[in-house]
């Protein structure tokens, strides 16, 4: 932000699974730097002037929210694959190994052309970000050059954002796998060398081993030792998404002691480990996430696209587990983390039928209610990918990484009943304004009209609302 800049309205962040701040009447200040400077809750109008002379802030650029209008922090989508935009809402009939082998192993060859390559992921990454995605943990495809593409694409755009190449030295068809662990691993350095050498440092290298299946013992053991030896590196892969990828990936494994093992044997599991979908582990498996503090990206949108499970996140939350969600394109049909809220909301809902909760669960066997898929969909995710200090919540000290949401009527939002009753409806009595009803209704029927703003260390990247 070239100036500083104050916003005067509505403000919701998360603060826990169970409790989120929603003040209708907020200050709050963001430095030239696009840091959270300061932030005051319950303003009266006569008191704005004084505030901003108390805190040296009476030239700043002065921001005043509508009624139906709130600042959120951005979402953090914690999985999704750039180079599979193009393939949204084909083959969805098959389960995932089918899917990988007649779906998406051929678009994601595709992306050996670089020219290609860029002008499907300009489209891509502007559509991701205008869904109010700030933070985003990116797959592109096994091929180096396309990745740098991708990376210099989010960069130029302005995202916050995590990019990897897939390791992927078999079991993928010819035309679509890497020749050699060492082809691999070189790639993979040359990749890490091109991003950090970006001017900023908002897009940061991951390790992406694919997952097991297509990685040969001597490269997740060479993966292993880069992650070991470089600990500021972040991994990302998938773990048990469907019965016959566990199936086959424990006979490929047979000396690990199950799926989870395998990466925690090669030394790939650890804190800064994203584990997508994590759809069948045994009570051993989950104690072993939760041993080595890896985190596990929730994808409901896919895990029932692709006929693949439900992941019992409740019971992960009760013992302590950092969760996001994916929205993990296209085995999910969205690229907006509001479709993965709405399916992490009637996952939830599914599971309770078949196992009701426990007596001591908080989470698990129960329908995740409204603070929690705000923690999921923001902190969750910040936490998964070791942001937390940074983003995920609106506190001073932290980017100003944050969506300005309307769900007035002149947004565009669909389903409303008109612009006087939509005043009426969301205008609720009590200290919080309306604003549970107003989260609530933009989670479950907004779309990427609602995100007017989209904003990202202060600079504003993105959203519906034209920029001047
Ligand atoms: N497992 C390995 N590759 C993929 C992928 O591209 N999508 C999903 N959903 N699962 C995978
Ligand atoms: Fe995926």
């Amino acid at each position: 932000m070239a100036r500083q800049t104050v916003f005067y309205g509505a403000v919701i962040s998360p603060e826990t699974l169970s409790e989120y701040q929603a003040y209708p009447h907020s200050l709050l200040c963001v430095n030239t730097s696009g840091n959270i400077n300061w932030i005051v809750e319950d303003v009266v109008d006569s008191a704005v002037q004084d505030l901003l002379s108390q805190y040296g802030a009476l030239e700043a650029d002065f921001i005043e929210l509508k009624h139906g209008e709130f600042i959120m922090p951005g979402f953090v989508d914690t999985h999704t694959h750039a180079p599979q935009v193009p393939n949204i809402g084909s083959g969805q009939q098959h389960e995932l190994l089918d899917w990988l082998a007649q779906y998406t192993f051929p678009m994601e060859a595709r992306f050996s052309d670089v020219g290609f390559a860029r002008r499907a992921y300009e489209s891509v990454v502007r559509r991701i970000i205008d869904c109010g995605t700030t933070t985003c943990c990116y797959y592109g495809t096994l091929h180096l050059e396309s990745t740098k593409v991708l990376a210099d694409i989010v960069h130029a755009y302005g995202q916050r954002a995590f990019v990897g190449k897939c390791n992927m030295d078999r079991h993928a068809p010819d035309n679509y796998v890497e020749p050699s662990a060492d082809a691999s691993l070189a790639a993979t350095h040359a990749l890490i060398a091109h991003i950090r050498a970006l001017p900023s440092p908002l897009v940061q290298p991951v390790i992406t081993p694919r997952f097991a299946i297509s990685c040969t013992p001597p490269l997740l053991g060479a993966l292993g030792a880069l992650a070991r030896a470089d600990q500021s590196l972040l991994i990302q892969t998938h773990l048990s998404e469907n019965a016959s990828e566990v199936t086959f990936t424990r006979s490929l494994f047979s000396e690990c002691t199950s799926y989870t093992d395998v990466y925690d044997h090669y030394g790939l599991l650890g804190p800064r480990t994203v584990l997508a979908h994590a759809v069948y582990l045994d009570d051993a498996e989950v104690a072993l996430i939760k041993a080595r503090d890896a985190g596990v990206s929730h994808c409901p949108t896919s895990n029932f696209n692709l006929s693949s499970g439900i992941c019992k996140v409740g019971a992960m939350l009760d013992k302590g587990i950092k969760v996001g969600l994916g929205t993990d394109v296209s085995g999910g049909f969205s690229t907006s983390i509001l479709t993965a809220i709405q399916h992490a909301s009637i996952a939830s809902k599914a599971l309770a039928f078949h196992s009701p909760a426990p007596a001591e669960a908080t989470f698990a066997g129960r329908q995740l209610p409204l603070s929690a898929l705000l923690h999921l969909a923001t902190l969750g995710g910040a936490q998964v990918c070791g942001l937390q200090d940074r983003v995920g919540s609106l506190a001073p000290g932290k980017a100003f990484d944050a969506l300005l949401v309307s769900v007035r009527a002149d947004a565009g939002n669909p389903g409303l009943w008109g612009a006087d009753l939509d005043r009426e409806l969301c205008t609720g009595d009590g200290a919080r304004g309306g604003l549970d009803a107003m989260l609530e209704r933009f989670f479950f029927t907004g779309d990427d009209r609602n995100v007017r703003r989209v904003y990202v260390q202060g600079r504003w990247i993105g959203g519906a609302e034209e920029r001047r």
